[in-house]
């Protein structure tokens, strides 16, 4: 695949604060395939989501990140990628997304995009040329191939694990059929990882990341971003080397330092938003320096558990680490990967893990209680500096499916772990819209979708919920509300005003948030105006204080300094457009 791409030159522009949107934008995560179905094949495109912005822009959402909608096998979801520089048919095509980034923009949305650089797909142009080379030669060492170990090389070159189960491993044939060199992939065989000592690889992400900035996209989430760079000599995990030798080494800086380059040359606030699944937030926060990735996932905060004083500690050691390079905190719940939010808070473990998830899967869940901690959870996540991200459902509360039949998941997650894991299709089911009953307004009616809806959805539709108070959907439409109109939310910084236990209690500027995670209810204190609950408070006696349930989280101004005049209609700008000069409007 040739970098031929012209990329139309924009001067070198620092962004301006105002530019910097990402620091506290909602973004909305669209799982394509899963959210709306334009025309009728029961597989979620972007037709479907252009027909949807309406609903996006009623939302009050920011932005859209969308996971990719390229040409691909689908062996994980289109994360095994075989051309960056187009849409997969069943997806629509590449004018339909510059008509999708242009009509968001108009809306004050912004479009971020996935881009995979640790692996391609096995049906990539590189990995096919790759195979049909001969050992040595540079098609293949823009990939890892290497001699087997042991008689005949029939063991792979090390012990590295795939994420998603056994070898990293998988042997190729040679031109006669006869089994010949290993090549490394650190998820499915599908996805062959790429060799960032290639200077071939880095020059093909750095004409990628300017095709789409050239089309308007506003941001780039960075998949696996701790991952790309290897020790070149390959050694057994087994050896225990430090540092690790694929895990968040050194030298993958490098890469983020020119992507950065790349986003600061254009104008109107382009962004790199890293998927980190590092432990320690000091070490997340080095890829947030004022030269690389501009965000991260807040993924230590997805995994937390229901629990005030471990949200506590997470949501300081977050804020200590970003401040400390001056990066905009971000506070994520769910995403596609993990268990949804009101099934996890249903659980006696409320917190996430991949580990886990095969044995957490068969425990009870209670949902009514996972569905109150989550609409608490929305208050708290929505109160805290930064940007938040919301994944598509989470705002009608659609539980995890689990009862998806195994012939019907398609994770590889699932399928290589032999069926023990059930793997990540329960957050993945397409959304309900409308109607009593599947595919509830997903696709065409009579069409079946890809993975099939349970049919006692029907409360939980957009349709349903619209306009009906108490509804999730309408909890996170009157907190996107307040959030885009309360200026402390915008810019105060966070300051705890409680040390009870079981509690979490925080102002930002006069904007109080109080979060009951214990079992006992707590008085809500004097000099507030109740602005929003996410339950009923418990109203006492006359005379007495109204007491804040358990599992309830609560926004209170305070009435020495409000924030908000309670007669202000709240209003908040939408974002100006970021199309860069000189890029056309695509006929629509
Ligand atoms: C992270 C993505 O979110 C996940 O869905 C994917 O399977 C892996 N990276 C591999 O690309
Ligand atoms: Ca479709």
């Amino acid at each position: 695949m040739a970098a031929t791409t012209p990329h139309s030159t924009v001067a070198v522009t620092s962004p301006s604060t105002a530019a910097q949107w990402w620091q506290n934008a909602l973004i909305y995560q669209i799982y394509l395939p899963s959210f709306a179905d334009g025309n009728g094949d029961g597989i979620g495109d972007l037709a479907g989501v252009r027909a949807r912005l309406p609903y996006l822009a009623s939302l009050g959402v920011d932005a859209l990140w969308f996971t990719p909608w390229y040409p691909s096998p689908m062996a994980d979801g289109g994360y095994d990628v075989a051309d960056y520089r187009d849409v997969d048919p069943v997806f629509g095509t590449l004018a339909e997304a510059e008509r999708l980034i242009a009509d968001a923009l108009e809306l004050g949305i912004r479009t971020i995009i996935d881009v995979i650089p640790n692996h391609v797909s096995s049906a990539h142009p590189w990995f096919r040329a790759a195979l049909a080379a001969p050992p040595g030669s540079a098609a293949r060492s823009r990939f890892h191939f290497r001699p087997g170990r042991g008689p005949d090389g029939r063991l792979p070159p090390n012990d590295w694990p795939s994420e998603f189960g056994g070898s990293a491993w998988s042997r190729s044939t040679g031109p006669a059929g006869a089994p010949a060199e290993w090549y490394l992939h650190l998820f499915s065989p599908e996805q062959p990882d790429l060799n960032w000592a290639s200077p071939a690889v880095r020059a093909e992400h750095e004409d990628v990341l300017r095709f789409w900035y050239d089309r308007g996209v506003a941001g780039i989430r960075v998949d696996s971003a701790s991952l790309l760079t290897k020790d070149p000599a390959l050694p057994d995990l087994a050896a225990s080397p430090d540092p690790h030798p694929y895990i968040d080494r050194e030298d993958v800086h490098d890469i983020y330092r020119s992507w950065r380059r790349i986003a600061d040359s254009y104008a109107g606030g382009r962004c790199l938003v890293g998927e980190l699944w590092l432990d320690d937030p000091e070490r997340l926060a080095r890829y947030l320096g004022a030269d690389e990735l501009h965000t991260a996932f807040n993924l230590a905060f997805l995994r937390s558990a229901w629990d005030a004083a471990g949200t506590r500690a997470c949501i300081d050691a977050t804020l200590a680490a970003h401040t400390a390079v001056g990066a905009p905190a971000t506070w994520v719940l769910c995403n596609h990967d993990v268990t949804r939010t009101v099934t996890r808070y249903g659980r006696t473990d409320t917190s996430f893990s991949f580990a886990a998830k095969a044995q957490v899967h068969a425990a009870p869940v209670d949902l009514a209680l996972g569905t109150r901690r989550a609409r608490a959870a929305a208050l708290l996540t929505l109160a805290l500096p930064g940007s938040v991200y919301l994944y598509q459902g989470e705002e009608l509360g659609l539980p995890e499916v689990e009862d998806l039949h195994p012939a019907r998941r398609r994770d590889p997650m699932h399928i290589r772990s032999g069926g023990t894991d059930p793997g990540r299709d329960g957050c993945r089911v397409p959304l309900p819209w409308s109607g009593a009953a599947p595919p509830f307004g997903f696709t065409r009616q009579g069409a079946e979708p890809w993975l099939p809806q349970p049919p006692g959805w029907g409360a939980l539709t957009i349709e349903a919920q619209d306009g009906v108070p108490g509804s999730m959907l309408e909890l996170y439409r009157a907190a996107l509300r307040l959030r885009r109109s309360l200026p402390a939310l915008r810019d105060a910084a966070l300051e705890w005003l409680s040390d009870d236990a079981g509690v979490l209690s925080f102002a930002r500027g006069g904007l109080r948030c109080m979060v009951n995670m214990s079992s006992r209810s707590l008085p809500v204190p004097a000099g507030y105006e109740v602005l929003l609950t996410s339950h009923a408070l418990d109203r006492g006696r006359p005379g007495e204080l109204p007491r804040l349930p358990p599992d309830t989280a609560a926004w209170l101004s305070d009435t020495r300094r409000p924030a908000i005049a309670s007669s202000a209609a709240p209003t908040v700008a939408r974002p100006p457009a970021v199309l860069p000069p000189g890029w056309r409007t695509p006929d629509s």
